[in-house]
């Protein structure tokens, strides 16, 4: 942790790099603590374990100082203007009393442990993309029958080989062996009839990020969901109460956003619309517990806790890098902080389509300009350089 602190307050110019992009994201984060939309220990797990951070914002400030946090803030709003770069109340707050964020949540109610109110042994995934497939391999290494719903043979097919060489990878390094595989491919079911999702205790759908597609496919899991079967979305920035209004059981639909790669990061961020049932959000958040991942709770809000705090920060590279800052600087100085990987290695990751539409309903969500989408953002969305799945994005691969 003090490597940390050391490296973001040294003289030198990564350190000046990292804490152009990371105060405005520490700033975010006390924001989003302070207006009470989700608790402290939910939004440093989030960062922690959703994108691999060392440490969660809101300790970071506190292992930094609010003081140190606040006046970089104000030197940044010197230079910028922008309203963002103003230090949030509570954090200038903090600054003043020499105060932290441990001690302003200790004052709140101490979390409960979920428990369960409905079994979830059968589990129905739609979707064939990287999440679903990776959703679909969670489940499955968890002990869960999974039936996964594609719309052709080939997609189906596709998600099974995606599974079957994450496993073999899995055997390679010594982490599994062959029975181990058999029976994880064993309680797999391809289809690509959504009747076969009758019988399944929860659905958790992964298709396209578009409204009109969504509210197609929950219309349809109504009617073929038996009673009491959860839906759940792994939508990051649609509306759930929007899906949920077009069932006959809006208190049975809620959000399970996993994070890519799915059978990796550890965290789903349980995202609870006004009208879903705190049984149905405690049995999801259960189940999260069993497959090995870590539920954090959030309302029905456009980027909930990490794509809100995450993509700004990564506009904000894109804006740093026009300012004349070389790609590698950047990642290196932001590496060098212990992230696991530079803004322009992650966004290669995520897509740079899949960032921009985020960046895009961020600020049609929070109204804020200084969170435009960077013009070399949406250029090289334009040229076709959409990442690694592309073989060019920021970086060529
Ligand atoms: N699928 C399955 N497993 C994978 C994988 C993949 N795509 N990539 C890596 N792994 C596994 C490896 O097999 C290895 O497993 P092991 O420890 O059991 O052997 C483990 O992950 C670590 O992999 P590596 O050692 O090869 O690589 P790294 O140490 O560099 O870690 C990383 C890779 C975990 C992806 C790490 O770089 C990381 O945490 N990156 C940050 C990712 C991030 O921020 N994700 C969130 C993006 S935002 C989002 O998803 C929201 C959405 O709405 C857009």
């Amino acid at each position: 942790m003090q490597e940390i602190v050391d490296r973001i307050t040294a003289e030198d110019e990564a350190a000046g790099i990292a804490r152009t992009l990371l105060f405005p994201y520490l700033n975010h984060a006390a924001t989003m603590f302070e207006s009470g939309y989700a608790t402290k220990a939910d939004i440093d797990a989030a960062m922690r374990f959703g994108c691999g951070y060392p440490i969660g914002p809101l300790d970071l400030v506190d292992a930094l100082g609010a003081s140190t946090v606040a006046e970089g803030l104000a030197h940044l709003h010197e230079r910028t203007g922008d309203q963002l770069h103003v230090p949030a109340p509570l954090l200038a707050r903090l600054a003043v009393s020499s105060s932290t964020f441990a001690e302003e949540a200790s004052a709140g109610a101490a979390a409960e442990e979920p428990v369960s109110h409905h079994p979830v042994a059968k589990v129905g995934v739609v979707g064939t993309g990287t999440m679903a497939s990776g959703i679909v391999e969670v489940f499955a290494k968890a002990g869960h029958d999974v039936v996964f719903v594609g719309r052709t043979d080939e997609k189906a097919a596709a998600v099974q080989a995606r599974v079957e060489k994450n496993l073999d990878r899995a055997i390679a390094k010594g982490k599994l062996d062959e029975a181990g595989k058999s029976a994880v491919i064993d309680r797999l079911t391809a289809a690509t009839e959504r009747e076969a999702l009758g019988d399944v205790d929860i659905v958790v759908e992964a298709i396209a990020e578009d409204l009109d597609i969504k509210l197609e496919l929950f219309r349809d899991l109504d009617r073929i969901c038996k009673p009491g079967a959860i839906l759940a979305t792994t939508t990051s920035s649609l509306s759930i109460a929007e899906c949920a209004a077009v069932t006959s059981r809006p208190a049975d639909v809620i959000g399970m956003h996993f994070f890519n790669p799915a059978p990796v990061m550890k965290l789903v961020e349980v995202v609870s619309a006004d009208g879903t049932s705190p049984e149905v959000a405690d049995t999801v958040k259960t189940l999260c517990l069993d497959i090995g991942k870590h539920p954090v709770s959030c309302g029905d809000r456009a980027g909930f806790i990490v794509n809100a705090l995450l993509f700004p920060y990564l506009n904000d590279a894109v804006r740093l890098h026009e300012s004349g800052v070389p790609m590698g600087d950047i990642d290196d100085a932001m590496k060098a902080t212990k992230l696991p990987m530079g803004p322009f290695e992650l966004l290669d990751v995520v897509g740079n389509d899949v960032s921009l539409a985020i960046q895009t309903t961020l600020v049609e969500a929070f109204g804020h300009e200084g969170w435009t989408p960077a013009a070399t953002l949406q250029k090289v969305v334009a040229e076709g350089k959409l990442g690694r799945k592309t073989g060019e994005g920021f970086h060529t691969y």
